[in-house]
């Protein structure tokens, strides 16, 4: 057993049993192995710490309510995970050998999956990286794919509490570059917004399209999506955007469970009025509903700036509901840790 407060966790490490990490020669991954510390001896020449040739995932293992555990389409994060690993020219992680990896870590660290109620749950964080000695800017000949974990809980304060948001004029990505990408780069890129923004006491900040800086492109680490006045839901479709899964799960269920129309158009900044609700949603995020934006001296309230709106209030409730295998699921999604 171990002490920690499920209900109160935040998205911090924790200690766990083991993660695993597999290595890249000649051309070959090898079968990999599970190991206790989270340390790994590279190479200080390694392009991943120079010159950013790394990618990275996010997906959850959820308790059920009969003790079960499960993945939330895993194999839309090992796809995501191949597409960003072939833009920086690193080797595709096998599905199977994604899938098994986090399986292996889920099984290995199972007593810390957080029970069924407190929200929480097993992060995984699979990522891969370029290493080994290489001065050029040029493809590494040696990678590592590893598969980390730590329990977490709500990504922004609250949870369900609505949170305000600040516009950046920075951009996390360029017009034609990496931006739909999980590449470490764009984080980089994005640290020292999220940290004006905190400072200015907002949960995160909001990223305009970097072509024209008129439409909201995400929320941080999330995606944006908007319920409008007449009930659609809306939701931004720029190439700067990571496709997120969670995003692609709210327009199925928007549309297919709670019969909404489904828009993928633009969310002018200086027009959110057409708006009732708003929310941030990813799979560390959840969904976080926005309450207010503020873009330079202008300020916009959504639904409440304390209560969330009744339309995210229901797709968080489906979302997760079906996350934690409450409510059937679309075939596909579930994927039980056996
Ligand atoms: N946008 C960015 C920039 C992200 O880092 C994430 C997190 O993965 C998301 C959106 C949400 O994507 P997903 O729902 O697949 O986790
Ligand atoms: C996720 O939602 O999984 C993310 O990757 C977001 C962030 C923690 C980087």
């Amino acid at each position: 057993m171990n002490n920690i407060d499920y209900k109160n966790l935040g998205f911090e490490c924790q200690e766990t049993h083991a993660n695993y990490i597999s290595y890249y020669k000649d051309g070959l991954w090898d079968d990999g192995v599970l190991k206790k510390s989270t340390s790994i001896t590279i190479s200080a020449f390694s392009t991943s710490l120079h010159y950013g040739q790394e990618a990275f995932e996010g997906l959850k293992a959820y308790r059920r309510k009969d003790g079960k555990i499960q993945l939330f389409r895993p194999f839309d994060n090992a796809l995501r995970l191949q597409r960003s690993c072939e833009r920086v020219l690193m080797p595709k992680v096998p599905v199977e050998k994604f899938i098994d990896a986090c399986e292996q870590v889920v099984r290995a660290n199972a007593d810390l999956v957080p029970p069924y109620g407190t929200g929480a749950t097993l992060y995984l964080r699979p990522f891969v990286i370029g290493v080994g000695d290489n001065i050029g800017v040029r493809a590494a000949k040696e990678y590592i794919f590893s598969v980390l974990c730590s329990p977490v809980g709500s990504y922004f304060k609250g949870g369900l509490a609505p949170n305000k948001f600040m516009v950046t004029y920075n951009d996390r990505a360029a017009p034609n570059g990496t931006g739909s990408y999980k590449v470490g780069g764009n984080y980089a890129a994005s640290l020292w917004s999220n940290h004006i923004a905190k400072q200015n006491g907002y949960a995160d900040c909001i990223y305009l399209d970097p072509l024209t800086h008129t439409r909201i492109d995400e929320v941080g680490a999330a995606n944006f999506f908007g319920i409008t006045k007449d009930n659609k839901f809306i939701t931004p479709k720029s190439p700067s955007i990571l496709s997120s899964i969670t995003n692609k799960s709210l327009m199925y269920l928007a549309e297919n469970y709670l019969g909404m129309e489904v828009v993928r158009g633009d969310v002018f900044i200086d027009k959110l009025d057409v708006l009732s609700e708003a929310g941030a949603c990813g799979t560390a995020a959840v969904i976080s509903p926005i309450g207010r934006i503020d873009c330079e001296d202008k300020q916009h309230v959504f639904y409440s700036e304390t209560e969330v709106g009744p339309v995210t209030k229901k797709l968080f409730e489906t979302l997760t509901g079906i996350q934690y295998g409450d409510i059937e699921a679309p075939e596909g999604w579930i994927h039980i840790i056996e």
